[in-house]
């Protein structure tokens, strides 16, 4: 983490065993602290108390009926948030057979939560996080820990400690620097208690995955099915803090690239741009990245967050290809440009 001109409030702590300790000491007092995920980083809280739950909601200023997803440290610590005896004939297989696959990974599951827990929703979402150093703190303290995204409400989403102090500084007690988050984009979150399992958000997990290690269908919400069943996916998301944002096709761009504007998009349409539209404007900011999905999804939000270096900008997305290895990237590109994917 290195960032010269930003004043750091908040307490940021190294993975050290007396980094992972001192923030483990501080969720037991039910303080609030980011922690890093293979997706992106985290906003923790104890999920079992209700003022950490209001530290985590206030610092995020996140509506009130979004609910939040519990990351535990095993398998069965998960199972227990279930009602296991409401669940459908073979939803446990269901539960077995991608905890055993995709767990610790980015992958949430969604069914009928256990009498007793706190929440207005008669379901929850739960799942393992990868980083080990989050796996011992989860193990440290014991509960299971609530982690939303770590940034305020509909700004993009952080794979990094500078994103975190972005936009949270000064809101909440701790961050601890895990270096910068692999997948980039968030989890794919499952509902599994339902005649067809059924994807609520697109994640780094496939459709195509799920349904290989499931050997059933797997559908995906659609818009028009009726109301949300994923409360989150109705508000604004991912907005960097820029003037208008637009997801435009590669061929639209020129328009956007003549008058100076940020643009970004894959490396092979910002390369196509470049070639066919010389001389290069003057003050035309592109930000070029990977071809591949899994690279460009990486370094999806920092690009965001680069482009708020020039506020006065328009910000203009390069629209990716429309087949599945980009589905989620697709979706966190239209609704950054503050539309609805379906999803
Ligand atoms: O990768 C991730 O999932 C990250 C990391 C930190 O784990 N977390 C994350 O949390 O993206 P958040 O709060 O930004 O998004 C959680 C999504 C929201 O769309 C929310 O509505 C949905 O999960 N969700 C939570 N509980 C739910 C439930 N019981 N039923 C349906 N959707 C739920
Ligand atoms: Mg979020």
């Amino acid at each position: 983490m290195n960032e010269t001109a930003l004043e750091v409030i908040t307490k940021v702590l190294d993975g050290s065993e007396s980094g992972k300790r001192e923030a483990a000491a501080i969720l037991r007092r039910d303080g609030i602290v980011a922690l890093p995920t293979e997706t992106v980083y985290g906003l923790a809280g104890n999920a079992l108390s209700l003022k950490a739950l209001n530290k985590i909601y206030e610092a995020k200023n996140r509506p009130a009926d979004n609910p939040l997803i519990w990351h535990v440290h095993s398998a069965e610590c998960a199972l227990k948030l279930f009602d296991r005896k409401a669940m459908r004939e073979g939803v446990l297989k269901r539960f077995e057979l991608l905890a055993e696959h995709f767990w610790p990974g980015p992958l949430t599951l969604v069914a009928k939560k256990a009498p007793g827990l706190p929440g207005a929703l008669a379901s929850i979402a739960v799942r393992i996080p990868r980083p080990a150093l989050t796996l011992d703190i989860l193990r440290d303290v014991n509960f299971p820990l609530a982690m939303p995204s770590a940034n305020l409400s509909s700004r993009p989403s952080p794979t990094s400690c500078l994103h975190v102090l972005k936009t949270l500084n000064g809101r909440i007690d701790a961050i601890v620097d895990g270096g910068t988050c692999d997948g980039g984009v968030e989890s794919t979150v499952l509902l599994i208690d339902e005649p067809r399992p059924k994807i609520l958000r697109q994640g780094l997990i496939s459709r195509t995955k799920l349904a290989l290690v499931l050997d059933e269908s797997v559908i995906t919400h659609q818009k028009e099915q009726g109301p949300l069943a994923s409360p989150g996916q109705a508000y604004l998301h991912y907005a960097p803090a820029v003037g208008r944002i637009s997801l435009q096709s590669a061929r639209e761009t020129v328009t956007a690239w003549r008058e100076g504007h940020t643009i970004i998009g894959r490396k092979l349409d910002i390369d196509e741009l470049k070639r066919k539209n010389k001389p290069r404007p003057s003050c035309a900011l592109t930000i070029a990245l990977d071809n591949d999905p899994e690279h460009f999804a990486q370094t999806l939000y920092g690009a965001l967050y680069e482009a708020e270096e020039r506020p006065q900008s328009e910000l203009i997305l390069v629209m990716p290809p429309t087949s599945e290895p980009w589905a989620a990237i697709l979706d966190r590109l239209t609704r950054a440009a503050g539309g609805s994917s379906g999803f």
